[in-house]
């Protein structure tokens, strides 16, 4: 038992992020189960989470269930009990039908509730107070991503004591674009109630700096930033990366090279294309489904000869936007398969589904040439683990100039998703090159991937908070 009075165990590093590393499963005769969690800030934070002993506080998945802390995969998991209805106005209304949109280039409309933004105000300040219980005397606590933008000014008025990071996993918007919301003043400040603020680019640091300078009024000097009552901050940009090295010695582990092989006899095709996305309209899906129907009906893809395979994660399914998307997705596919296809032989492989780790482990050494599009991605960790599986330095990757990753993944064919015609001829580059190139660029790629890892990003950013 602690100061605060509850059982929680406390940490000297508390992460607190929407989502715990496991959501709640409930099987069809009515056990209970746990899964991993959907999405690169899971991916991202585990093997950090692993390795330093820290608590992890964050919603189960599951609505009106109130649970004990619990330990799993080596990690204190500490669950935040959400309602039905916060579920539909916190997390499926404000933080993925305003901000996700709002900040992901508005791709799609955002909406703006001021029932949502009440529930978000709600839900944030119960994930303060337990990160608020969780955390040792003068502890770090490090909060992730949109759906908790006011967590750390909350946390910085209930405990002055602690050390307070916050990370952005997703991009942050140009200021045109974030004036529009009704609450920007209180985001600003809740954002900089962190020691230090971390974004995937300099770019989106830059567009936070400048809002707090013209909106909030307050001093900036490069990176710092001074808040009213005269203390200061920091604001940069930390890239997000991956468990290089695991992911590495997982795709050449024997089970995976065997079913890697598997799949490919299976597929039985010259050239393998892989998509690998949670089917979210930020991933460019539309776009790229399209400019491969156009590729196999040509016959500059011959349908004999290469499949496209795409794993479309199921994700947000009750939210509008994404019910669309999975239908306008679902009639591309068949209408493409219908008039490209033969007997026994589509020419795009679509699954609804999550795998396990080394499944997609498999699939990224059985593809020749991944296909990364989204129109606009914070960071984009699938591009990473590709390049991570791919240790004979063969495979070739497209991918959009939008991932946050672009910047660093320099060698892949670059493309602008909203180009279909431009996105046609690199998929077909990508195709067609030979191995030459392709290894030339490939090493390139490792070596990004191999310095710049998730130990890299964590080490960085932990040392800067420190530093302050
Ligand atoms: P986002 O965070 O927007 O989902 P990222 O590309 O950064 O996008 O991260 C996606 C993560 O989810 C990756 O670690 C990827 O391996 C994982 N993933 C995506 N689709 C699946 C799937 N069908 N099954 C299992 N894991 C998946
Ligand atoms: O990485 C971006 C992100 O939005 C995470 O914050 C989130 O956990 C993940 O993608 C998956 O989305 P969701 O938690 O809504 O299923």
């Amino acid at each position: 038992s602690n100061e605060a009075g509850t059982d929680t165990p406390r940490a000297a590093l508390v992460v607190v992020a929407n989502r715990l590393a496991v959501e709640r499963t409930t099987a069809a005769d009515g056990s209970a189960g746990w899964q991993t969690s959907p999405g690169g800030l899971v991916t991202a934070l585990v093997p950090i989470m692993q390795a330093k002993d820290g608590a992890w506080v964050g919603w189960h998945g599951a609505p009106d269930e109130e649970l004990e802390p619990f330990h799993h995969d080596g990690i204190d998991m500490i669950p935040v009990a959400l309602s039905a209805g916060e579920v539909e106005e916190y997390y499926e209304g404000m933080s993925n039908a305003t901000f996700w949109p709002l900040y992901h280039d508005s791709v799609a409309f955002p909406e703006f509730h001021r029932e949502w933004w009440d529930a978000y105000v709600a839900v944030n300040r119960r994930f303060a107070e337990a990160a608020a219980s969780a955390a040792d005397d003068n502890g770090t606590v490090w909060v992730q991503d949109y759906q908790l933008q006011l967590v750390p000014s909350m946390l910085r008025e209930m405990r002055p004591d602690l050390r307070i990071g916050f990370f952005l996993h997703i991009p942050f918007p140009p200021s045109e674009l974030f004036q529009q919301l009704p609450w920007r003043r209180a985001v600003l400040e809740g954002l900089a109630g962190a020691d230090l603020v971390g974004f995937q680019v300099p770019g989106a640091a830059t567009n936070f700096l400048n809002l707090l300078r013209r909106r909030l009024g307050w001093d900036t000097h490069r990176q710092e930033f001074v808040r009213p009552d005269g203390s200061r901050g920091r604001a940069a940009a930390y890239p997000i990366s991956i468990a290089t090295q695991a992911f590495e010695d997982l795709a050449n582990s024997p089970e995976v090279v065997e079913r890697a092989a598997q799949i490919r006899e299976d597929l039985a095709a010259e050239t393998v294309f892989l998509g690998v996305d949670r089917l979210d309209y930020t991933k460019g899906l539309r776009q790229r489904v399209r400019a491969f129907g156009e590729l196999f009906t040509s016959g500059e893809l011959d349908p004999e000869k290469v499949v496209f395979v795409q794993v479309a994660t199921p994700s947000r399914e009750r939210v509008e936007e994404y019910k669309r998307l999975r239908d306008d997705i679902e009639l591309l596919v068949g209408r493409i398969n219908g008039d490209s296809g033969q007997l026994g032989r589509p020419p795009i492989h679509y699954l609804h589904q999550s795998f396990p780790r080394d499944e997609m482990a498999a699939l990224y050494r059985a593809a020749d040439v991944m296909v990364v599009t989204p129109l606009r991605d914070g960071m984009n960790l699938v591009a990473k683990e590709y390049v991570a599986c791919r240790s004979d330095n063969d495979g070739a990757l497209v991918l959009s100039e939008f991932a946050g990753a672009a910047r660093e993944l320099k060698q892949a064919w670059q493309v602008n998703p909203y180009d279909i015609d431009g996105m046609k001829e690199a998929i077909l580059a990508a195709g067609r090159a030979g191995k030459q190139e392709t290894r030339r660029r490939m090493r390139a790629l490792r070596k990004q991937v191999a310095t710049h890892d998730i130990d890299h990003w964590a080490e960085t950013f932990l040392a800067d908070l420190d530093a302050i």
